[in-house]
């Protein structure tokens, strides 16, 4: 069992936390399958009542680990990580999302699914798709628009311009910002309050305003051929080499 991947179940919360601070948290295969197998076992656990997800280090995460999707690309339905989104959508529980620092691609798009987003002043939230020869995911194709507008999303997915805390909150990806110190702690509390709150009527609020999580997942689902197809390009080997050489990647 991995160990870059922790969670834990108390006081009714159960915390996922990032734990792979050397590699700024990026997410494995396997750290996808021990996310989806908590997040799957707490949708039906009915002494969970939140889930909250932190990090360890000074980053989120900075998304799919490069090298992993080049080595094992995650290209069927079964892979981890759909298994992981999958749980997002499904998610009946309040999710909440402590960001310390950076969060880029997955980080930033699996917060369209939480729904308090809490970020410290120093993140910066990101999802560079095009950049590294990839298409958006989580259905944030569909999420990022319906919430900030087709304009600024192109420049988040197609510039791959970085927000950050001040800007994410007024875009409403966020919540709220907090000083980095009290991050831990705001979010700590609001998971608290969540799991106290008359758990029928939270659920069914949270169903209540996702709404039509079938076009969710539909899209999604119509994400992921696309972005399986680009994993096996020659675009994406280009991006990966140029991120592990350090330099600029060259398309022709
Ligand atoms: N996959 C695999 N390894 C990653 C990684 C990723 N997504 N992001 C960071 N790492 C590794 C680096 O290779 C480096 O490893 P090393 O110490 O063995 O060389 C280590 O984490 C620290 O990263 P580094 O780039 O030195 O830190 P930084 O503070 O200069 O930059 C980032 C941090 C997140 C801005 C930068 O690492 C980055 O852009 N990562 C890629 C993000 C990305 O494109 N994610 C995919 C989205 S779909």
């Amino acid at each position: 069992m991995t160990t870059d991947i922790l969670t834990k179940i108390e006081n009714r919360i159960l915390t996922i936390t990032f734990n792979r601070p050397d590699k700024k948290n990026a997410i494995t295969a396997e750290m996808y399958q021990a996310m989806a197998d908590a997040m799957a076992d707490a949708n039906t656990n009915d002494d969970v009542r939140a889930i909250l997800f932190t990090a360890n280090g000074d980053a989120f995460t900075a998304g799919n680990d490069l090298m992993d999707f080049r080595d094992n690309p995650p290209v069927t339905e079964e892979a981890s990580v759909s298994q992981f989104l999958k749980q997002l959508v499904v998610a009946k529980k309040p999710l909440v999302a402590a960001v310390n620092g950076i969060a880029v691609g997955v980080g930033f798009t699996m917060l369209l699914h939480c729904d308090i987003v809490y970020l410290s002043e120093t993140a910066q939230i990101s999802a560079p798709f095009v950049d590294l020869a990839l298409v958006p995911e989580a259905a944030s194709s569909l999420l990022l628009p319906a919430r900030i507008g087709h304009a600024q999303a192109a420049e988040i997915f197609m510039l791959g311009k970085r927000m950050n805390a001040a800007e994410a909150k007024t875009a409403g990806v966020a919540s709220d910002v907090f000083a980095p110190d009290a991050l831990g702690a705001a979010a700590q509390k609001a998971a608290s309050m969540l799991s106290k709150k008359a758990p029928a009527a939270l659920q069914q609020t949270k169903r209540l305003m996702r709404g039509d999580t079938d076009a969710v997942a539909a899209r999604m689902a119509e994400e992921s051929k696309v972005f399986g197809a680009q994993l096996l390009s020659p675009e994406l080997a280009e991006a990966v080499m140029a991120f592990m050489q350090k330099r600029e990647p060259d398309f022709g």
